[in-house]
């Protein structure tokens, strides 16, 4: 499964993140984060993580997802690996399939992260640039990810996915990992959807039933959560 959450950034970020993500910006071989067998396939650039540049981004991203409440009942997150940044575009325009490493080390936290769930916030408009797809491989088949500037999309980490060549204009992201206080897809997508059907149930009155309904959904939470 893979979600989509609009507008997690404002025009206002947006244009802060393109302004701070200019080519004047630190950008490095994006290779310099891939493990041993992503390296031949991985041809992009990537924010250096040691700049003023990665720092505010970074934190600007983190308040944003932090502030929306689908991403918070989606990913249920317990540790957040710092944002990255990426850009596509000329001879460094691609990256194969692949699936990302299960426990990631962050400079910025100090800490391990397990990548239960994979995220990339799209921050250049899809009309400026042609291809640069995410292409998901997944049970019903491979979806292809291309949203607006602003939207995130959130899939589990263990898929295998890849970036299309970019073929003109510039591709830039900022993608991340999540390990989430439900490690298992399968229960986080149960809570995920019955969250959702009780807020529906919500705008139509409460009643006994919705409030036991809730505390069922508390009760699984409380049983598959590790905080
Ligand atoms: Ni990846």
């Amino acid at each position: 499964m893979h979600l989509h959450l609009k507008n997690i950034l404002t025009p206002d970020e947006l244009q802060t993140a393109r302004r701070l993500l200019g080519s004047d910006a630190p950008w490095i071989d994006g290779r310099s984060s891939a493990g041993g067998q992503a390296v031949s396939k991985k041809q992009n650039e990537q924010l250096s993580q040691d700049s003023g540049n990665a720092r505010q981004l970074q934190a600007m991203v983190l308040a944003a997802v932090n502030r929306d409440p689908l991403f918070f009942s989606a990913a249920l997150p317990k540790k957040i690996f710092n944002p990255l940044f990426n850009r596509y575009s000329g001879d460094a325009n691609f990256y194969g399939p692949h699936i990302d490493g299960a426990v990631l080390h962050s400079k910025a936290t100090s800490q391990w992260v397990r990548s239960d769930i994979s995220c990339t916030v799209f921050l250049s408009d899809p009309g400026d640039y042609d291809g640069g797809e995410l292409l998901i491989q997944q049970v019903q088949g491979e979806q292809s990810v291309k949203l607006a500037a602003g939207d995130l999309v959130l899939y589990p980490g263990s898929t295998l996915h890849q970036v299309s060549p970019v073929t003109r204009g510039t591709r830039l992201a900022s993608f991340f990992w999540i390990e989430s206080m439900v490690r298992s897809t399968e229960q986080r997508q149960l809570l995920f959807d019955m969250d959702m059907a009780l807020l529906q149930l919500r705008r139509q009155g409460e009643g006994p039933a919705l409030v036991q309904l809730t505390g069922s959904y508390h009760n699984l939470l409380r049983m598959w959560a590790d905080t």
